[in-house]
């Protein structure tokens, strides 16, 4: 039986974003309010925006993450960030293993995992970002990939607290393209039962996101499905009320 899983939309804002989009954060955080006790909603911003967005955010409906961590707490990786800074500047996540890191920095399932790991370590809750590419659904590996990516990516141990599963088809990702509502649910049902075996009954509060070209448009449909506990926002996140008419499938 599903557990009833209050909701998660989180905005994951890329590389986007000056200090003068504390203007739009302060719409989505005036505009939370009503879903708040039904829905979380998280702003993932560039780092540099942290700590002015976790400050205004205070006391709202709205929590406020980062979009990659190091593995490591400290040391000589310069440009890089430990998930202790991350929490020190004021989130309470971070998304790990996008498949924009992946693909553009190279970063394997084992760094994945060590990240998740570090996220942990800093108090922070991991957002485990999984996806096949196009070529690999057209070819009916898309089980067979996601799970081989849960297998090296997630931490050997995690509660429904600290861990998010984000489920983000590639091709899906700023394209416009979704899989069909039937497609989302066969992978989320394989990822719900991956993290019960893995994890025991923890495994079962793990909230499961889909990502990839959600709207407002769209949301109705795709948030709805079983074990679809929520969303993981890009281009849309970017417009308070494209972000909040999503969010407000829960509402
Ligand atoms: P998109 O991005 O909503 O723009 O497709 C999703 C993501 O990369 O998390």
């Amino acid at each position: 039986m599903a557990e009833k899983l209050r909701p998660l939309v989180a905005g994951n804002w890329k590389m986007n974003g000056l200090a003068a989009s504390a203007a739009e954060f302060g719409k989505v955080v005036a505009g939370a309010a009503p879903l708040a006790g039904k829905a979380d909603l998280m702003i993932c911003p560039p780092a540099t925006l942290i700590p002015a967005f976790a400050a205004s955010a205070r006391g709202s409906a709205v929590t406020v993450g980062g979009q990659d961590c190091h593995a490591k707490a400290s040391g000589a990786h310069t440009g890089d960030l430990a998930a202790e800074m991350l929490a020190d500047a004021g989130a309470v996540a971070v998304i790990v293993g996008h498949s924009e890191r992946r693909a553009d920095h190279g970063e394997t399932d084992a760094q994945v995992r060590d990240k998740a790991q570090a996220a942990h370590r800093a108090g922070l809750t991991a957002i485990v970002c999984v996806g096949e590419q196009r070529s690999e659904r057209e070819a009916r590996e898309t089980l067979a990939v996601i799970g081989r990516q849960l297998e090296g990516s997630l931490p050997d141990a995690a509660t429904g607290a600290n861990l998010v599963v984000a489920y983000e088809p590639v091709w899906a990702i700023g394209t416009g393209l979704t899989p069909t509502p039937a497609d989302v649910g066969e992978v989320h049902a394989f990822i719900r039962q991956h993290l019960r075996q893995r994890y025991g009954a923890e495994g079962g509060r793990v909230r499961i996101l889909y990502g990839g070209s959600v709207k407002p448009a769209n949301a109705g449909e795709l948030l709805t499905i079983a074990d679809v506990n929520g969303a993981l926002v890009g281009g849309a996140s970017l417009k308070a009320d494209d972000f909040l008419g999503i969010a407000a499938v829960y509402g």
